[in-house]
């Protein structure tokens, strides 16, 4: 077992270990007196690990509410969202009780909304099971949904109280599911340590979790609103949640930000802005996982879903350029700026 404090506004822990969920309740009475716990979880989640968190949970004294939806992206709206707030207030949980997400990003970025709107806030706790939540999704307070305009434009940042990651959680995972996780595995590696790719072929997760979770903490603690540095982490996001909005969400998040990376390595270097193309090395390594890294989407269309993009600041916004596996700066594009890249990522060429 792994404990890491994250520093932000309002500290709080993030422990690591293997079979951490059968001791939920436990945890959770190191900080908490007993109370209402409203487990808010997707209906995969809740058949493989509901029963181990509520039992534990009710062991510590803790009274215990179940709130579901149906796995998935799609879930994740302005519908599902309501339905949450409903049920939270029909089971009559109040700011002094408790959120637990169980489940991955999808949950984790639900539940955190509804936490932090819901009586105007109440205090959540993430209990992440894939690997894309436990290694970034679950950690520094970024929180969401969908709308139909584009992929996370509503939420707030409300950070949890603690969260717990529990990795053999990820022997459930179906290969696609580990996979999503691979892919910002690889960026963290792109970002900051290139030795983390060897690391997840390997399946170390108590490695692979510590160097992502410290690799996030320091850029959390140094940019907790997500104004600069912590933008790095959004390397292959403009281009990939664009992809996963153009396929419907058909792409998953993994799989079109390994997309979104490859495109965005080959859009710095034909763009000029870095001296080195990472992008058919990163392709080999996303490939070698088994994601796809063709690039078949119209960059127009793309083009006009990034200007969504919440990194765009009076008309600027900052691109994450790969200098090398390991390492990455901050470029601020205009907008044309950004309609070129886009183009040379995806097609090679500029717009005519
Ligand atoms: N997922 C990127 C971030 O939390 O900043």
């Amino acid at each position: 077992m792994k404990k890491f404090t994250i520093s932000t506004e309002k500290p709080y822990d993030v422990i690591i270990g293997e079979g951490l969920l059968a001791d939920t309740g436990r945890y959770l009475r190191a900080l908490f007196t007993p109370r209402k716990v409203c487990v808010i979880t997707d209906s995969t989640v809740n058949a493989l690990f509901g029963k181990t968190v509520s039992d534990s949970l009710r062991d510590s004294g803790f009274q215990v509410s179940t709130v579901k939806f149906p796995a998935g992206e799609h879930s994740k709206t302005l519908t599902t969202y309501g339905n949450i707030l409903e049920a939270m207030a029909e089971d009559a949980i109040t700011r002094t009780d408790l959120v637990l997400a169980l489940g991955g990003g999808v949950v984790g970025d639900m539940a955190g909304f509804a936490a932090g709107t819901y009586l105007r806030g109440v205090d959540y706790v993430q209990v992440p099971t894939t690997v894309i939540a436990a290694t970034d999704a679950a950690i520094g307070g970024k929180t969401g949904i969908d709308i139909l305009g584009g992929k996370n434009l509503a939420g707030l940042f409300w950070q949890p109280r603690l969260v717990l990651c529990d990795y053999s959680t990820f022997d459930t995972l179906p290969v696609q599911r580990f996979n999503d996780g691979v892919a910002e595995v690889v960026k963290n590696a792109v970002v900051s340590d290139a030795n983390l790719i060897s690391h997840i072929r390997d399946k170390r997760y108590e490695y692979v979790l510590e160097r992502c979770i410290s690799i996030k903490r320091s850029l959390v603690e140094a940019d907790e609103r997500d104004t600069g540095l912590r933008q790095l982490l959004n390397f292959g996001h403009t281009i990939g949640h664009g992809i996963e909005k153009l396929s419907a969400y058909k792409e998953s998040h993994g799989q079109a930000v390994a997309k979104g990376m490859v495109a965005e390595a080959r859009g710095a270097y034909l763009a000029g802005y870095t001296g080195n193309d990472i992008s058919g090395e990163l392709a080999g390594i996303l490939e070698s996982f088994g994601l796809d890294t063709s690039l078949g989407y119209d960059p127009e269309e793309i083009f006009r879903l990034a200007r969504m993009d919440k990194k765009i600041r009076n008309g600027k916004i900052n691109m994450i350029i790969p200098e090398a596996i390991g390492r990455c700066s901050l470029r601020k594009l205009t907008l044309d700026e950004l309609r070129t890249f886009i183009w040379l990522g995806l097609t090679g060429s500029r717009p005519s």
